[in-house]
């Protein structure tokens, strides 16, 4: 497996002084005093020094089932959930459930590099099809039609997506469903952006279309809702047939989720909403701060409009792009800014850059840039 280019950046950012970081996918908010409050509470009523049930807590397992019932369409029951370590730990349980060695899945690229090494650690074929990044990275669901063949097992994607900001329409996502009923496919999806969508994009779940339930594994988490990351705690939900299968992963991975994360999580859930309004606006106004800044400097990149999550994927213009972890580490020397290069997601030509991050850092970088590209 190739070492990864994301943490190859991290580690090399991290022994230059005073970087503008825009390659961290990690919201730079601190989780909300209310969440916090929910877990030193049960700290404190002793409840989360044990293990808890591997599928996790009842009591955040029935408010996940009213959450997805409410956000997401999916009419749930708390034995087709499972809470896991993270959306990531859920995934590769997933991935390890449903795929047999040599079984391929199809993902459209650029997409999470994560998900190809999941599949290629459960000895699986990663088939990767390009989305039409003229159209703002959307997919090619003819390219993706073409590429099953008789060894496809599942579709795997991030929406809104990691690293291109795009979020899928309802359309593009009933043509995935059909291809995926038409093959006897399982879908397995990440949503841990699901409610970072900006200008009227709306996220939608394929498991809540019309006989789709039952082949999907949907993925969430709290780590971007709720400014969560170090907390790990996501949840995978699935029919209980596959939950049952997944869970035999996820207890070897981990036995269970932390449980005082899991507490956490309940929290977030059972409280007012309005922290995710806040990120949504801040993620925003950022957005556009960050896109005009790029508008400036049209010589070097050019971009699509992200719709959703908080990173965008601009295209190197120069010729020096073709080797973006060149071009990325450049930036790193020359100007003191931190990317993420397009090869990270099989993409040269293009870094991604995360708008999680105050507005000043991204003054402070496209500042240094401008001046590094006079
Ligand atoms: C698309 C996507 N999925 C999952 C994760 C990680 O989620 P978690 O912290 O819940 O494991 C990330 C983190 O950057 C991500 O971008």
């Amino acid at each position: 497996m190739p070492k990864s280019a994301i943490h190859e950046m991290t580690q090399l950012s991290e022994g230059i002084e005073d970087v503008a970081f825009l390659s961290w996918a990690k919201p730079t908010a601190g989780t909300p005093d209310h969440i916090k409050e929910a877990a030193i509470k049960a700290i404190a009523e002793d409840k989360t020094g044990g293990y808890s049930t591997p599928a996790g807590i009842i009591e955040l397992r029935n408010e996940i089932t009213k959450k997805l019932s409410k956000v997401n369409h999916i009419e749930a029951s708390p034995g087709e959930i499972l809470v896991t370590v993270g959306a990531i730990e859920g995934l590769a349980a997933a991935i390890m459930a449903v795929i047999d060695p040599g079984d391929e899945v199809i993902i459209p690229v650029p997409g999470y590099s994560t998900h190809i090494r999941q599949v290629l650690m459960a000895s699986g074929v990663p088939v990767c099809v390009p989305t039409v990044e003229e159209k703002g990275f959307c997919l090619d669901v003819d390219r993706i039609n073409d590429a099953v063949t008789k060894n496809t097992r599942a579709i795997l994607f991030s929406d809104p997506n990691n690293p291109t900001g795009s979020v899928y329409s309802k359309e593009e996502l009933e043509s995935l469903a059909e291809i995926a009923r038409k093959n006897n496919l399982v879908v397995i999806t990440d949503e841990a952006y699901e409610y970072f969508t900006f200008d009227g994009y709306k996220h939608h779940s394929i498991a809540a279309l019309p006989d789709m339930k039952e082949r999907v594994v949907s993925s969430f988490t709290f780590t971007k809702t709720y400014a969560m990351t170090g907390w790990r705690v996501g949840y995978v939900h699935a029919s209980k047939e596959l939950i049952s299968q997944i869970k035999k992963g996820h207890i070897t991975f981990s036995i269970c989720a932390p449980v005082v994360s899991q507490y956490a999580a309940l929290g977030a859930l059972k409280a007012s909403q309005q922290c995710i309004d806040d990120f949504r606006e801040h993620y925003k106004n950022v957005r556009d701060l960050m896109c005009s800044r790029l508008d400036r400097l049209d010589r070097v990149f050019e971009y699509q409009m992200p719709r959703g999550s908080y990173l965008m994927f601009p295209k190197i213009k120069l010729d020096e792009g073709k080797d973006s972890l060149a071009f990325a580490k450049r930036l790193l020397k020359e100007a003191r800014v931190s990317t993420t290069p397009g090869v990270a997601f099989d993409s040269e030509f293009h870094v991604r850059m995360s708008f999680c991050v105050p507005e000043k850092m991204v003054n402070t970088a496209f500042d240094r840039m401008e001046d590094c590209f006079s």
